[in-house]
């Protein structure tokens, strides 16, 4: 049954309020209030709810419900057709530019790479949002949240993802200045590009992506800016929803396996959190698994959660392995390192909140090579899906995961393609095009040596005779 919107705003204004993940500390604050971190204890806060007075649906497929509205605004988004499970702000105040048109494709000729039987591997394909990204689904969340506060400007580092969705729902919603750090020479053109046009004040500082999170924090502080990155608990709001319509287009039926690269973990967190939720609403009788890929060349949590062993433990996570690894990095001056430049990222803020989404989930983290990383690009493309090579790690993991046998052939399985094929045409290009100066260049450092699904093109003389041979050879 529909909720008339009267009751839906009424139901709304006050049931949700921020509180901290340590289960220790559980201090709270309001919805209302800007906190990147507990004032209390330091940690990442999580939105909560007060679902007892929440107009929580029996079922999902309630929201089928909202197919038929799609001219109104609201339930045409894909994050906001899912109001009712993320009610922190009113209906009249969210923001939307029609993020979360995204499709889950079943595909094959991929699941033939990665492993799986027919029908079994399925590609969340979140480059079709208005950015070109994921972040789109926690964008629209967080600029309402900037909206209800009244934030005159928004900030984040970035490697580049977020920069361009930020930009794009100021320019687009007029109401906010976006100010944007990125680490030189860190950043995709196709992403830097969307930010300039999308007119945020770009600043660029010496550094890397970590360096950029630790500097805008510091000025989002001193100058009373919103900060948009995901330690920002309203931005993960938004991503949970990419887990719903991954059920959605399933019929509600829950997979075996999530598949998602990381970087910041944001979107790991989420996920965790959306199932979490779900579990606890008996909304759904399972619980799919996670497996987070990060970039070897940028494999923090890899490193802390499969080599040391570092668990959520119902919260009381041991932190000396981690700043031990965090101290062996800076003595050992290791800096992320990958052509995957969106998740080059080695300290991670949402680690702690990532460590326990494996807990709910029953998770695997594992690394992959660029090599690996390119290779799973060239077939998600040839499948027909394009992706930037960050999201190409989540099939390069399932491949590798195929191979271990953790995953089993008959499992179903869901990679999350997080960002558009565009977005990094300079790694696309340089891998497929034959031009061995240019392959050096771009992806020789990296330990890429070869292009295994490699696609050059052509190159013929102006002659008719010779362009009718070169394709009788050829095609
Ligand atoms: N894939 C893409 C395409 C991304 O842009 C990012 C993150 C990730 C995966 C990792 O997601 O941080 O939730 O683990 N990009 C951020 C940015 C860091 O600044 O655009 P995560």
């Amino acid at each position: 049954m529909l909720l008339s919107a009267e009751k839906h705003n009424a139901a709304q204004t006050d049931l949700a309020f921020q509180r901290c993940i340590n289960p220790l500390c559980g201090a709270t604050y309001d919805a209302m209030a800007i906190h990147t971190a507990c004032q209390q204890c330091g940690e990442l806060l999580d939105i909560a709810y007060d679902w007892d007075r929440a107009a929580l649906p029996s079922s999902l497929a309630f929201f089928e419900q909202m197919w038929a509205r799609r001219n109104d605004p609201v339930r045409f988004s894909g994050v906001w057709r899912f109001h009712e499970l993320l009610p922190f702000a009113p209906q009249d105040k969210l923001v939307t530019v029609g993020e979360g048109q995204t499709l889950l494709q079943q595909t094959d000729a991929v699941g033939r790479y990665v492993g799986l039987n027919a029908g079994q591997l399925h590609l969340q394909y979140e480059g079709m949002n208005p950015s070109g990204s994921f972040k789109d689904n926690g964008m629209c969340a967080a600029t309402t949240h900037a909206g209800l506060v009244g934030a005159q400007r928004a900030a984040c580092a970035s490697t580049g993802n977020t920069s361009a969705s930020l930009a794009l729902y100021c320019s687009a919603t007029q109401r906010m200045k976006a100010v944007i750090f990125i680490g030189s020479g860190k950043i995709a053109y196709g992403k830097l590009s969307q930010a300039l046009d999308y007119g945020a004040l770009t600043i660029q500082i010496h550094g890397d992506f970590d360096d950029a999170m630790v500097r805008v924090k510091e000025v989002s502080k001193e100058m009373g800016i919103y900060l948009v990155n995901s330690v920002n608990p309203f931005r993960l709001e938004g991503q949970k929803t990419v887990m719903y319509r991954v059920l959605e287009a399933l019929r509600w039926e829950v997979p075996d396996w999530i598949v998602v690269p990381g970087g910041n973990l944001g979107n790991s967190s989420a996920f965790g959190k959306a199932f979490m939720e779900l579990k606890e609403h008996g909304l759904i009788d399972r619980v799919p698994r996670l497996a987070v890929i990060n970039a070897a060349g940028a494999a923090t949590l890899y490193e802390l959660f499969e080599n040391r062993g570092v668990r959520w433990n119902e919260g009381r996570i041991d932190s000396d392995p981690i700043d031990q690894y965090n101290q062996k990095m800076d003595q050992d001056g290791i800096r992320a390192d990958t052509i995957a430049s969106a998740i080059e990222i080695n300290r991670p803020v949402n680690l702690k909140k990532c460590l326990r989404a494996l807990d709910v989930m029953d998770g695997v983290v594992r690394k992959v090579s660029d090599q690996e990383i390119l290779d799973a690009k060239a077939q998600v493309g040839a499948g027909g899906f394009g992706c930037e090579p960050a999201s190409a790690a989540s099939v390069a993991g399932a491949k590798r995961l195929r191979e271990e046998g953790v995953i089993a052939p008959s499992d179903r399985v869901v990679c999350v393609l997080t960002g558009h094929e565009l977005k990094d045409p300079n790694a696309t290009v340089a891998y497929h095009a034959g031009d061995q100066e240019m392959f050096d260049k771009v992806l020789g450092s990296r330990g890429v040596t070869e292009a295994k699904f490699g696609n050059g093109s052509v190159a013929v003389e102006n002659d008719l005779d010779k362009i009718i041979e070169a394709i009788r050879k050829h095609g």
